[in-house]
């Protein structure tokens, strides 16, 4: 299976390629944990993409897709993988299926999780993240088993700095104009499959099995 998560900032993306990377064991490539991950490592890369991400923008197309470049030509992308806000420009999706036809590995599906904005400020103000896997949770929707501590890794679970209520309106403005086009480039491909991401998580999980055919 090779698929992209369209969907708003916090429209649960990151919530539903956990169940799908364990359902269809492949990895998820998460560009905005990739960037977290070189913030917290100080790299140069970090170091650039975090003036971008404070401020609720993208980061240059130059960065993010030479970054994706080299992640889906490792191995254990050949079996199948989740590209998870990515791509989120009309550059970044035309140098996706570049890289792609060079790589003989066409993509199956673009499943768009859809919420409404005054949901989503909603759901990221009490969202929580693992400071070491990334992984997300919620103080109402998604509890952790032990409070404060990641279910699978065990580390402790922070809140985003981009998470803000300033921030995140910026983000949605953001995906308004310059990655909600995507939904009718990968519908013009046959590729987009459609899920309302409002429900409780397993709802939402259930709509994204059956779309993707594998209920
Ligand atoms: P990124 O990390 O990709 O963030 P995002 O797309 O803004 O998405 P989020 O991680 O905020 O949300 P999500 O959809 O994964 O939702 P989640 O499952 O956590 O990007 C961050 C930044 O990096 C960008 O702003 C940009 O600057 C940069 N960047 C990244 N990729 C880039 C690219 N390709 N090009 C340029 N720049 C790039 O869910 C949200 C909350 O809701 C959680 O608390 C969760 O528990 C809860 N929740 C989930 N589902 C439900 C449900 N059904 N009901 C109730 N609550 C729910």
């Amino acid at each position: 299976m090779r698929l992209i998560l369209l969907g708003a900032p916090g429209a649960g993306k990151g919530t539903q390629s956990d169940m799908l990377m364990k359902l269809f064991k492949i990895p998820t490539i998460s560009t905005g944990n990739i960037f977290r991950e070189n913030i917290a490592g100080n790299t140069p890369l970090g170091q650039q993409a975090k003036t971008y991400m404070d401020e609720g923008q993208l980061v240059p197309d130059e960065l993010v897709i030479e970054l994706v470049k080299d992640r889906i030509s490792k191995d254990d992308c050949k079996e199948g993988m989740i590209l998870d806000g990515f791509p989120r420009t009309i550059p970044q999706a035309e140098a996706l299926d570049t890289m792609l036809d060079e790589l003989n590995m066409p993509i199956d599906f673009a499943l768009n999780v859809d919420v409404a904005d005054d949901i989503i400020v909603e759901r990221m103000s009490g969202r929580t993240v693992c400071a070491s896997c990334g992984a997300s949770y919620h103080k109402v929707y998604k509890l952790e088993k032990v409070a404060g501590n990641c279910d699978d890794c065990e580390q402790p679970l922070i809140q985003r700095d981009d998470d803000k209520v300033e921030t995140v309106k910026k983000r949605l403005d953001v995906y308004h104009t310059q990655t909600k086009p995507l939904i009718n480039y990968y519908e013009k491909q046959g590729k987009l499959v459609y899920v309302d991401g409002v429900g409780e998580v397993e709802e939402v999980s259930n709509r994204v099995k059956k779309a993707l055919r594998v209920e």
